[in-house]
């Protein structure tokens, strides 16, 4: 399996994938939202054996806090195809996906998923408590530094970009 940023080429075969793993269209259509309005940061696929099987974006966000605005990522959505689930390659797109945005510069990360999956990343409850959104509240509301104490002090408001209030 080969993790590689999508091309222009890939945009229909990442909705597919999107409509396959959700079971409908409301997160396919996010994918076509934040990229037809500039906020995706990262776009990853995996390829096996020359196919895309999987998918997983990360779009700009911002925490407003009394004092500043600090910079941030959300992770979503993300998807694998589901004849190709439970074989690892969910937990690898996260990996890489997180190396990338670490490379790149990026500091944090927020999101709204898994509890049993994503704390195995570092993605953590507790550490997203102080950042209220529409999504807050619950332990599927979690974020991860990508850069030691990123979050350390960081009290505030997260604002979603646009195509995210289809889900709010
Ligand atoms: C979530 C998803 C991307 C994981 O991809 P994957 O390739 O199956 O993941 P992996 O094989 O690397 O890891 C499987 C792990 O995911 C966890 N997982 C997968 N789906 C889950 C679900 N619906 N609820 C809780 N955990 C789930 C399992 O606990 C499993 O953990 P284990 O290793 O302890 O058994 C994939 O199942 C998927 O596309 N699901 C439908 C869409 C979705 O829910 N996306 C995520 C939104 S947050």
């Amino acid at each position: 399996m080969t993790i590689r940023p999508e091309t222009t080429a890939d945009h229909a075969a990442i909705f597919e994938i999107n409509r396959l793993a959700f079971g409908h269209e409301a997160e396919a259509n996010l994918v076509d939202g934040l990229r037809d309005g500039g906020f995706v940061r990262l776009s990853m696929v995996p390829e096996v054996e020359s196919k895309i099987v999987g998918h997983i974006l990360f779009s700009r966000l911002s925490i407003h806090t009394e004092t500043s605005v600090v910079e941030a990522l959300a992770l979503a959505p993300m998807a694998v195809i589901p004849s190709h689930q439970r074989r690892g390659i969910g937990t690898k797109l996260v990996e890489e996906g997180l190396r990338a945005c670490r490379e790149a510069g990026h500091r944090i990360v927020v999101v709204l998923g898994h509890p049993a999956f994503y704390p195995r990343f570092g993605f953590s409850a507790s550490l997203a408590v102080p950042l209220a959104s529409p999504f807050s509240g619950g332990e599927s509301w979690m974020a991860v530094e990508l850069v030691p104490g990123a979050l350390a002090g960081v009290v505030g408001r997260v604002e979603y970009p646009g195509p995210f209030g289809a889900f709010s």
